[in-house]
C-alpha cells in the first residue's frame, strides 16, 4: 500500500489510558511495520495541569509500549519513534505550547506536512478541543479522529455535530469505533459479498435470529471516572456493538468506496425500530459500588442486553440481540446468525444433536485473530440415518501471512491518515442510532445485581432472547 503523506499527529489525551494502551503502542507498531509516513511527528497535548516535558512524555511512552505493545521498545526503530515524538500542553486559554509544538514539529518535517488531531479525551472535553483548534487556526485543512462515545443522547450528538461541523467539514472528520477497524469485522463484508454461498441467504427468509455478544471478563481498569458517566449501553452498545450490526445487516453496497459504503450502512441505522425498555436488561455487578471512584449508590449499568430491530425489507421480523457487560463469565466477541430449520424433518437425534439445539448457524468469531464457523448436521456413522453436529471452521490464526495484520486503531489510524473515510461514522448515522436509543436512555429499565464471573443478571437475560437463547461457540446448547 501507498504510505500517507508526511503527517504530524497530534494526541490529545496523551496521558490518558486509551493513549497508554492502545495508541501509542499501536503508533509505535505502525512505524515498525513501516506504516508511517516517511516523515512524521507525533505531538503529545493534555491540560496544562498534566504538562509533561519532551523527555517525559518519551519515557511515559516508552512505559506504555513495553507494558501494552506488541514488542519491546528497543533499538533503531524505538529510537526513531521516540525521536519523533514531543509535547505541547493547551488550554483554552492558554493554547501557546501546543501551537510551539505543532509549528515545531511542521519545521522539522519541511512545507506539504498535513496534521491529524486525535481527540482521545473524556466526550465533556470534545467541544473545549475543537473550539480551541478552531481558534487557534490549527484545524485548517486538518484531519481530525474523534473518540467515542459520540454525545450521550441524541441532543448532544445534534449540538456536538454542531460545534464540530463549525470548524472541521464532514469530509475531515473522522468519528473512530476501533471495533470497525478490526480485522475480522471488516472480514464480514468479503464473507458476505466476495462469495456466491451466504449473500442470498443473509436475510429474513433464512435466517431467524442475530447475536453480537460482546461479554467481558474485566472490570473497571481503573476508569471509574470514564465509565461512571457512560455505562454500558454508551460505552459498548450503542457505539461498538450497533456500528458492527450495521456491518451484518446493511445491503451490499455496490462499490467500496466511502461513500457507498456509509450510505448503505447510514440506511440500517435510519430503520432501526426505537428500543423499548422493555426490549433492554441493565445490569451492575456486586462489588461495583464499592470500587474507587465510584458513588456508593451508582446507577450505572456495567451490563445490557437489547433486542434491536430493523425495520426493512430484508429484516423484517429478524431479532437481532445484543449482550455486553463487565465482569461477566467470559470474554467473547461473536456474532451468530441462526438459520431456519429445514422445512421438514426426516433424521433421527443422535448424539451432538440436543433438542434446543438448531441446525445451521453461522458464527464469526471477531476477536482478534478471529474465526468463521459453520455448523451443520452430519449423518453418525452407523446404521441408522441419525444425525448430529458438525462444523467447518476459517481460522485467521491457521491461515494467510499474519505479518501485516493490524489492530483496529493501527487501521483506523492509517485510514484516518489516507483521509479514507468508510469505516468512519457519518454525522446522520451516529444521530440515527441515539434517535433509536431514545426511548430506553429517556426511561430505563431498573438496574439488576449480578454475581462477577456469572452471566449477567438471571432469569431476565435468558428471557429477553426466548425463545431463542444465548449462544456459545463450543456449547451449542445452554443444557449441555
Ligand atoms: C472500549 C470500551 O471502547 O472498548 C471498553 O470503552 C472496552 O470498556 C473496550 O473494554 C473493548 O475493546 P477491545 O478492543 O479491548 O476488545
Amino acid at each position: 500500500m501507498t504510505r500517507p503523506d508526511d503527517h504530524v499527529i497530534v494526541l490529545f489525551g496523551a496521558t490518558g489510558d486509551l493513549a497508554r494502551r492502545k495508541l501509542i503502542p499501536g503508533l509505535f507498531n505502525l512505524a515498525r511495520a513501516g506504516l508511517l509516513p516517511d516523515g512524521y511527528r507525533i505531538v503529545g497535548s493534555a491540560p496544562t495541569r498534566f504538562a509533561l516535558t519532551d523527555g517525559a512524555f518519551r519515557e511515559h511512552a516508552r512505559a506504555a509500549v513495553s507494558t501494552f505493545g506488541p514488542t519491546v521498545p528497543a533499538g533503531p526503530e524505538w529510537n526513531a519513534f521516540e525521536e519523533a515524538l514531543s509535547f505541547g500542553a493547551a488550554d483554552p486559554s492558554q493554547p501557546g505550547p501546543l501551537l510551539d509544538a505543532v509549528r515545531g514539529a511542521e519545521r522539522a518535517l519541511g512545507r506539504g506536512a498535513r496534521r491529524l488531531f486525535h481527540l482521545a479525551v473524556p466526550p465533556p472535553a470534545f467541544p473545549a478541543v475543537v473550539a480551541l483548534l478552531g481558534d487557534s487556526g490549527l484545524a485548517q485543512g486538518s484531519n481530525v479522529i474523534i473518540e467515542k462515545p459520540f454525545g450521550v443522547d441524541l441532543e448532544s450528538a445534534r449540538s456536538l455535530n454542531e460545534t464540530v461541523h463549525a470548524v472541521f467539514d464532514e469530509s475531515r472528520i473522522f468519528r473512530i469505533d476501533h471495533f470497525l477497524g478490526k480485522e475480522s469485522v471488516d472480514n464480514i463484508l468479503a464473507l458476505r459479498l466476495a462469495n456466491s454461498l451466504f449473500e442470498p441467504i443473509w436475510n429474513r427468509d433464512h435466517i431467524t435470529h442475530v447475536q453480537i455478544d460482546v461479554p467481558e471478563t474485566i472490570g473497571l481498569e481503573g476508569r471509574a471516572q470514564f465509565y461512571e458517566g457512560t455505562g454500558a449501553v454508551r460505552d459498548m452498545i450503542v457505539t461498538h456493538l450497533i456500528q458492527v450490526l450495521g456491518i451484518v445487516a446493511m445491503d451490499p453496497p455496490g462499490t467500496l468506496d466511502a461513500h457507498r459504503l456509509r450510505d448503505e450502512k447510514v440506511k440500517v441505522f435510519e430503520a432501526l425500530r426505537p428500543i423499548r425498555p422493555s426490549h433492554a436488561i441493565r445490569g451492575q455487578y456486586e462489588g461495583y459500588r464499592q470500587e474507587p471512584g465510584v458513588a456508593p449508590d451508582s446507577q450505572t449499568e456495567t451490563f445490557a442486553a437489547l433486542r434491536v430491530e430493523v425495520d426493512n425489507w430484508r429484516w423484517a421480523g429478524v431479532p437481532f440481540y445484543l449482550r455486553s457487560g463487565k465482569r461477566l463469565a467470559e470474554h467473547r466477541e461473536t456474532i451468530t446468525l441462526g438459520l431456519r430449520e429445514p422445512a421438514m424433518s426426516m433424521f433421527g437425534t443422535g448424539p451432538g444433536r440436543p433438542e434446543r439445539s438448531i441446525a445451521n448457524r453461522i458464527v464469526i468469531d471477531f476477536a482478534d485473530p478471529g474465526w468463521i464457523g459453520l455448523e451443520f448436521l452430519a449423518k453418525v456413522p452407523g446404521p441408522t440415518m441419525n444425525v448430529g453436529r458438525a462444523r467447518m471452521e476459517f481460522r485467521y490464526g491457521d491461515s494467510f501471512c499474519r505479518s501485516h495484520g493490524l489492530q483496529g486503531y493501527e487501521r483506523l489510524i492509517l485510514d484516518a491518515m489516507s483521509g479514507d473515510q468508510s469505516l468512519f461514522t457519518r454525522a446522520d448515522g451516529i444521530e440515527y442510532i441515539w434517535a433509536a436509543g431514545a426511548p430506553l436512555l429517556a426511561t430505563p429499565p431498573p438496574l439488576l445485581p449480578y454475581a462477577p464471573g456469572t452471566w449477567g443478571p438471571q432469569p431476565a437475560v435468558d428471557q429477553l432472547a426466548a425463545p431463542h437463547y444465548w449462544y456459545l461457540p463450543e456449547r451449542s446448547d445452554p443444557s449441555e
